[in-house]
């Protein structure tokens, strides 16, 4: 067995509660939702992806209940709450949904503007989802999405978030940036460059003092760190990482929503459906996780009346869940969403499909097929490419070693014209767009539309009715009520 971890980080890991309710982007899973499942006893996620235009969107809509302007009151640095409420905040709400001012895309030197900004909507939806009540309440984030980490995990911290949850990469070096950002010291990420020379690097760097200025700094406490994975071999690489303690794991199945870890074997092939095809080396090793004496969640199907006694029989501290989660009263997506999805799913015609090529990150994404979304090919082909949110860009070199950021969903010509290679292309969808439209943050196109959605969930979607939720709508408290009796969940 590994050294047990003894930072109060570590302990407070093993106090987390045994239902985790997964972080899902952009804004599925919001304040609301985290704080609904926060106040009952299980550890509620707010997702931070995004949340820069999430927020910036909600108060250009006119905050109409003020839960944006109550909370950012409480912002201990008064001058940069100020500052935001001034650039985004409209009275009464712009005079047409969808027509934002825009926040610029954001890259590897980003201004101010775009850190106030950030830093204020991640303390602010922590802030929310942790109202009311004494429970937990954790981050998620994207390793791909480098350039806001940082600042979304001071923002966060700021709130006196209870945990940080991050997957889809190697999140190696978010421990050690925890640390530093509790004790408000510059941290720093390794940039991926595409076509970095060797020995060539670049490292994000994110210093609060220099946002926040002379000022009497709040006491932070550096929350628990657990990285969502889907192998063993990265479980073990994390644990030994020098670079700071991650606390636990979440480990995630091929059948869970959002995006998956690419098949190990089998490189390239699909199956009848177009879907990568996952096999026994994808299984992770519970084994060798046990031996690394951190506690374990286990994510991906486990949503079920049976799934709490089946993780816990398998060494795990508990579950995560999503795709109950989702499509829930309390979730960000769409009222006519859920209410489409549900309906294919009592009439026996919901289907998730986890493409190959959507994402550009290049890993498989899960796609519920639904009418109408950009689900479809022909209204997928009908949307004019443009890249106006940019969260998904890659950082390249360009050939004089300054850096640049191209999309393989961003206009074809575009990422050409940027070295891109045109292999890329092919089946590529813009995520940043699809997902914003589905959590009701669609922006208006040119043509004078908005943009349509895109929605995730993972493949026991199908079976939500089977496992016992009610398919005309239910609320959080029906799906906490799925994985076990609640004596079991919170003992
Ligand atoms: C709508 C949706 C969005 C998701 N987005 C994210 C995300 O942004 N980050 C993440 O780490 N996981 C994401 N996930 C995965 C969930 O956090 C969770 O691990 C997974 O859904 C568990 O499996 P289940 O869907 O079978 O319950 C998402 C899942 C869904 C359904």
């Amino acid at each position: 067995m590994a050294d047990l971890p003894t930072s109060s980080a570590a302990s407070a890991a093993r106090s987390l509660p045994a239902i985790i309710q997964g972080g899902m982007g952009v804004s599925v899973s919001n304040w609301r939702l985290a704080n609904a499942t926060s106040r009952s006893g299980c550890l509620g996620v707010i997702s931070g992806t995004g949340l820069d235009r999430v927020v910036a969107y909600r108060l250009q809509e006119g905050d109409a209940e003020g839960h944006l302007r109550r909370v950012i009151a409480r912002f201990p640095f008064p001058a940069i709450a100020e500052r935001v409420l001034a650039r985004w905040f409209v009275p009464g709400g712009v005079p047409r949904a969808g027509v934002y001012r825009q926040t610029s895309m954001i890259g590897h030197q980003p201004s101010a503007e775009n850190l106030e900004l950030i830093v204020v909507a991640n303390f602010a939806e922590v802030a929310l989802a942790k109202e009311g009540h004494t429970g937990v309440v954790g981050i998620n984030l994207l390793e791909k999405i480098q350039v806001p980490n940082l600042a979304s995990l001071y923002g966060a911290m700021l709130a006196g978030v209870d945990a940080v949850l991050m997957g889809a990469g190697i999140p190696r070096e978010i421990p050690a940036a925890l640390e530093l950002l509790s004790r408000h010291e510059p941290a720093t990420l390794l940039l991926h460059v595409d076509g970095a020379l060797e020995g060539e690097t670049t490292r994000l760097r994110f210093a609060p003092r220099e946002l926040v200025g002379e000022v009497p700094l709040p006491t932070l406490v550096r929350p628990p760190f657990l990285a969502v994975i889907a192998s063993d071999t990265l479980a073990q690489s994390l644990a030994r990482s020098t670079n700071g303690q991650v606390d636990g794991f979440v480990i995630e199945g091929p059948i869970a929503g959002g995006h998956n870890a690419p098949p190990r074997n089998h490189a390239g092939q699909l199956n009848a459906r177009g879907e990568p095809i996952y096999g026994p080396r994808d299984v992770v090793d519970l084994e060798r996780i046990k031996r690394l004496g951190r506690p374990y969640w286990l994510a991906g199907g486990f949503g079920d009346p049976g799934g709490l006694v089946r993780a816990q029989a398998l060494g795990a501290q508990g579950v995560q869940m999503g795709t109950a989660f989702a499509f829930s009263h309390e979730s960000g997506l769409t009222s006519e969403l859920k209410v489409q999805a549900l309906a294919m799913v009592q009439a026996g015609t919901a289907q998730v499909f986890t493409d190959p090529q959507a994402s550009p990150t290049g890993f498989p994404f899960k796609v519920v097929e639904l009418p109408g979304t950009l689900s479809e090919a022909s209204v997928y082909a009908a949307r004019t490419r443009i890249c106006n949110l940019g969260y998904l860009r890659q950082a390249y070199r360009l050939p004089d070693g300054r850096i640049g950021w191209r999309c393989p969903a961003e206009p074809e010509a575009h990422f050409i014209a940027k070295g891109g290679d045109p292999a890329e292309l092919v089946g590529r969808k813009c995520l940043c767009n699809g997902l914003m439209s589905s959590a009701g943050l669609a922006l208006a196109t040119a043509a004078g539309g908005r943009e349509l959605p895109l929605v995730t969930a993972g493949d026991n979607l199908t079976s939500l009715g089977a496992i016992g939720v009610d398919l005309a709508g239910y609320d959080v408290q029906a799906v906490l009520k799925l994985p076990v009796p609640v004596t079991a969940a919170t003992g």
